[in-house]
């Protein structure tokens, strides 16, 4: 099969141009100047769809590098399988995932990977690849991080928070780090501190403080600016590269900024939820369905922080300076009824989650539209650069020849409406983003050369999706 997107806008994290782009089979055979000609041929004539892209943008497909599809969590497990979560992401122009395998206590890390690979087989719509889980970091643990290495999962995510359950103590941590920094592979971390988030949460219950709303309260920005200081001072003590994952305070971000500034390999996520949502207005909502309860929609951690306190603005900040390079969703969806509502007297039993997969791409595409960021960043941080971090550059993350055919084409004049009954293809009985109105439109996303969507009809497959082996980053300095 072979396509001519003929008279678009190309947008790569470098800069924009008018070109048409040519993808033959699964891959980007050539950015052309509008309207040429190929030794000789004319291109126009002997593919075999044309698709004009006239007034809009051909951006390389989103990668979301956070995602957890029916991840075994609170309870209970994400809404979203491999299926349907990837189908969501598809809709939303996002044709590469990396999903996380779950490593609890005690658990064999390279049994959980292969039951991984076993969930996402042949299930999903988009590419993907994994990061591993570590929680308690046992000696079989060490060594499996090399293995994995050369299975492609270059990643390993590690958390100061959720004591008995992935906690890993600093001990633990700076084993896995020392690993990391022999073995070239980079440390995730979840930076919160476990025990004191632990100690706040049962004060505000035992005050009959029980709402969601208290959920933000008992992991304020002081535990994770610790938290996030002290995983760089690990990672500077064992010559880690480590990235920073779901930041929401400024002072974190100020921890990485000086990190960054002091020369060390250290990176950030932010995510759309972080930009967009605050304390006061999700964590603190009620409505004549759930009451008080409402806020539970919006309980994820690190948590919605408060909007008096300036952090948005810096979020956005520190994606145009760079002290943030990525943006992922951290998609962990769960429903109201039968999986939030666990919580309804007691907001540490709430799965901890929000699901966005399939809106990244139109979310961060309002920062262009506010001005808060270029087009090119745009792209930047929603495809290149996760690309580069997580060692997929080149076939993923940027429209060149020999890139796989993952492109989306984006209409900045055309509309989407989120919501549940609008757009909205995530196994979720509500919508986080429920009546965002968004300045554009994903018209058409290609993976791998095929068309999957198509003004909002899905025309691909289940197990079109295949997975990637990833390289060490390609970020680092
Ligand atoms: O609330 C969240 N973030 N749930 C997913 C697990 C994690 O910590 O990333
Ligand atoms: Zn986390
Ligand atoms: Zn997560
Ligand atoms: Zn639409």
């Amino acid at each position: 099969m072979k396509t001519l997107i003929k008279g678009g806008t190309v947008v790569n994290a470098t800069g924009t141009a008018t070109a048409d782009v040519l993808i033959d089979g699964e891959t980007i055979a050539a950015v052309l100047a509008p309207g040429s000609t190929l030794l000789g041929f004319d291109i126009e004539r002997n593919v075999d769809q044309v698709v004009d892209a006239t007034g809009k943008y051909v951006i390389p497909g989103g990668i979301d590098a956070h995602t957890h599809m029916q991840m075994p969590f609170g309870g209970t497990e994400a809404s979203d399988t491999f299926e349907t979560g990837t189908r969501a992401a598809a809709h939303g122009g996002t044709t590469s995932i990396i999903d996380f395998v779950v490593q609890y206590a005690g658990e064999n890390i390279l049994d959980q990977y292969n039951l991984w690979q076993g969930k996402a087989a042949g299930q999903c719509a988009v590419d993907y690849g994994f990061h591993q889980i570590l929680s308690d970091v046992q000696d079989s643990s060490l060594t499996a991080m090399d293995e994995l290495i050369n299975e492609g999962v270059t990643s390993f995510k590690l958390f100061m928070a959720y004591k008995g359950v992935f906690l890993s103590d600093d001990g633990q941590i700076v084993k896995a780090m020392q690993r990391a920094s022999d073995n070239g592979s980079l440390i995730m971390m979840h930076a919160e501190n476990g025990s004191v988030i632990d100690l706040l949460v049962k004060q505000h219950l035992e005050r009959g403080e029980t709402t969601p709303y208290y959920h933000g309260v008992s992991r304020p920005w002081q535990a994770e600016e610790e938290a996030t200081h002290r995983a760089i001072m690990l990672a500077n003590l064992t010559g880690a590269p480590l990235y920073i994952v779901h930041v929401s305070a400024k002072q974190a971000v100020e921890q990485i900024a000086a990190a960054r500034d002091n020369g060390q390999n250290v990176f950030a996520e932010t995510c759309p939820q972080y930009l967009y949502l605050s304390l006061e207005d999700q964590l603190g909502a009620s409505s004549p369905e759930w009451g008080d309860f409402e806020g539970a929609k919006w309980v994820c951690s690190t948590p919605l922080r408060s909007k008096h306190e300036g952090h948005q603005h810096h979020m956005w900040q520190g994606l145009r300076t760079n002290d943030l390079q990525v943006i992922s969703t951290d998609h962990c969806p769960f429903c109201m009824k039968g999986q939030k509502d666990m919580g309804l007297a007691d907001f540490s039993k709430i799965p901890n989650g929000i699901g966005s997969v399939e809106h990244r791409m139109d979310l961060i595409y309002q920062g262009v539209v506010m001005g808060e960021i270029s087009l090119p960043r745009w792209v930047e941080l929603t495809s290149t650069t996760p690309a580069r971090m997580f060692g997929i550059y080149g076939k993923k993350g940027v429209i060149q020849p020999g890139a796989d055919g993952d492109v989306v084409i984006y209409d900045p004049n055309g509309h989407t409406s989120i919501g549940v009954g609008k757009t909205h293809h995530m196994n979720m009985d509500y919508s986080a983003w429920e009546g965002y109105e968004i300045d554009g439109h994903v018209d058409t996303v290609f993976s791998r050369g095929r068309m999957i969507v198509d003004d909002d009809s899905y025309l691909g497959r289940k197990g079109d999706g295949a997975y990637f082996k990833r390289g060490l980053s390609q970020y680092l300095i």
